[in-house]
């Protein structure tokens, strides 16, 4: 506080530093040769003592400012286990390499039979499990990742090299912005070993065009003003850029990339369209139908998609190195509407390809 009370008294030096000038004014009276590299030396010397002032004064000021405040210092990062919870960031001592996904999305594409004209029995329910499997690079008993809106429970984790399970203590749901999950393990888990985490879910389908939403038309004329008979529904997915933890509990950061393996539990009649090609699909009772998915190349988790619906029916585009097929409802399709799409996916896409210097790494690509 001294300090501060005697650093403007101080400052007024200045007139100090200005005198070089009036001397160099002075010089200009002498002959022109020597005033010249007088003024020069004297601009040097202004210019330098108002460094050294100016230094000075930081100083003090920095002393002054910082003085009160008794910072802490800095935190040493701990070697087994993050003792204060994230805050945006995950830690990095968790690495995902694959997922492991069942989604399974209740909705019905149309109203099977009408309750009520005012109240449909619809439903916004899915479920579904997941396993993520990940190398551990720094050793800790907690795991971090993200889930939001999702109701969660089976938590279970094996060390995937011995086969074991490993304990876990409690599982909680940080409602900070972080949005975080936080699994507390009864023991560390040891660096470079391999560990996966599962967890079975629920969650509700948005009306809004974010995590896995619910998309709505008509097939036909409606016949009278709210006739619910032409009514369609379709589900499908938006995660950019961070709504893939509402659909199933994951690592979601975009530097994060992993392996996707995915199987989509859905109505009969209905397609299921993922990342990666169909590798089959076949009914398991008389409502729900399994498709399964290859593997998808590593990526991020906001890049994560796929759509259940009607759309069976689709146009082919010219045959080439990728498989092109543009999807939509059987009647715009048996109509042609399609056909400008199928042509000129293609030539789109070979552009691009041109244009990064990147090729697409699938064989298929699928379009509604
Ligand atoms: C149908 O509507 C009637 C009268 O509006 C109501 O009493 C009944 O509970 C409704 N049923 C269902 C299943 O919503
Ligand atoms: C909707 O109502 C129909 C007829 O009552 C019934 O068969 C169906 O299971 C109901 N669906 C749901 C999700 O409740
Ligand atoms: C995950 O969900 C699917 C579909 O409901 C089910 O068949 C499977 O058994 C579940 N996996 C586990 C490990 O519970
Ligand atoms: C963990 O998995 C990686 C890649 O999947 C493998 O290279 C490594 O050997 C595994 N670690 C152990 C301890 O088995």
């Amino acid at each position: 506080m001294g300090r501060e009370a005697t650093w403007p008294a101080s400052a007024p030096t200045s007139s100090d530093f200005f005198s070089p000038l009036d001397r160099s004014e002075a010089a200009a009276a002498m002959p022109k040769e020597s005033g010249f590299s007088k003024a020069f030396a004297g601009a040097f010397v202004f210019l330098t003592v108002s460094v050294v002032v100016g230094i000075v004064t930081m100083v003090i000021f920095y002393k002054t400012q910082i003085g009160p405040l008794h910072p802490t210092p800095r935190p040493t990062p701990p070697s087994v286990t993050t003792s204060l919870p994230p805050v945006t960031r995950l830690p990095e001592h968790l690495l995902p390499q694959r997922y492991r996904v069942v989604l399974q999305p209740h909705l019905y594409t149309r109203i099977v039979e009408v309750v009520n004209v005012t109240s449909p029995n619809q439903t916004m329910l899915f479920t579904g499990n997941s396993s993520v499997t990940f190398l551990c690079v720094r050793s800790t008993s907690v795991v971090y990742l993200h889930s939001e809106g999702l109701e969660l429970s089976g938590a279970a984790v094996t060390d995937q090299d011995s086969g074991e399970r490993v304990g876990v203590s409690w599982m909680k749901k940080r409602e900070d912005k972080g949005r975080f999950l936080e699994v507390q393990l009864g023991a560390p888990l040891a660096a470079g070993g391999n560990y996966s985490l599962f967890l079975a879910f629920r969650g509700t389908m948005t009306e809004d065009l974010y995590g896995l939403y619910v998309s709505r038309y008509s097939e036909g004329t409606p016949a009278y003003e709210g006739d619910t008979d032409t009514e369609r529904f379709l589900a499908a997915t938006q995660m950019e850029p961070t709504d893939a933890r509402r659909v199933f509990p994951c690592f979601d950061e975009p530097a994060l990339k992993a392996v996707f393996d995915v199987t989509i539990v859905h109505r009969r009649d209905t397609i299921a369209l993922g990342n990666a090609d169909m590798k089959d699909s076949y009914m398991v009772d008389d409502d729900w139908k399994v498709t399964h998915f290859h593997p998808t190349p590593k990526m991020s988790t906001y890049l994560f998609a796929f759509t259940v619906s009607e759309f069976t029916k689709s146009a082919s585009s010219p045959p080439g190195r990728v498989d092109i097929k543009t999807y939509g409802r059987s009647d715009a399709i048996d109509a042609g509407h399609a056909h400008y799409a199928a042509a000129v996916t293609g030539k789109i896409l070979k552009f691009y390809e041109d244009y990064f210097q990147i090729d697409y790494e699938q064989r298929t690509l699928g379009k509604i």
